[in-house]
């Protein structure tokens, strides 16, 4: 059985279309991105080389990474292919008029039963 914690995180419903932010989870930074009114959110450490996604660019569903430029889509991790070599992981998140929650699984749980989704290998 999987373990998952949830964790408030606030108020988002000024993150407009196209707008990210990061929020803080322990030792986990999360970034948080509106698309077509729906909130995402994937793990702010591009899998290359650790930089921080949310300092690169959103265009869509895909974030690149400001360093060497690998995409990741905010709907489930999967990155679009090298220099990654991984995706990233990605929260179930929920929105609702007291605010943002998001499903946290321990990594325990997740290297036992596989990642939640969008991972994928290209070698
Ligand atoms: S650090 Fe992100 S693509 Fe290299």
């Amino acid at each position: 059985m999987n373990q998952a914690d949830e964790h408030n995180l606030g108020d988002f419903s000024d993150l407009d279309n196209g707008e990210l932010t990061v929020c803080e989870v322990g030792a986990l930074e999360i970034l948080l991105c509106r698309v077509e009114g729906k909130l995402y959110a994937i793990e702010d450490n591009c899998s290359h080389a650790d930089t921080p996604l949310s300092e690169g660019r959103l265009s869509g569903f895909q974030i690149n990474c400001p360093l060497h430029g690998a995409s990741f889509d905010v709907r489930n991790g999967a990155h679009s292919g090298p220099p990654a070599y991984t995706g990233v992981r990605c929260f179930k998140i929920n929105e609702n008029d007291l605010g943002v929650t998001v499903k946290i699984e321990n990594e325990k749980s997740q290297s036992e039963e596989g990642p939640q989704t969008g991972f994928f290998q290209t070698r």
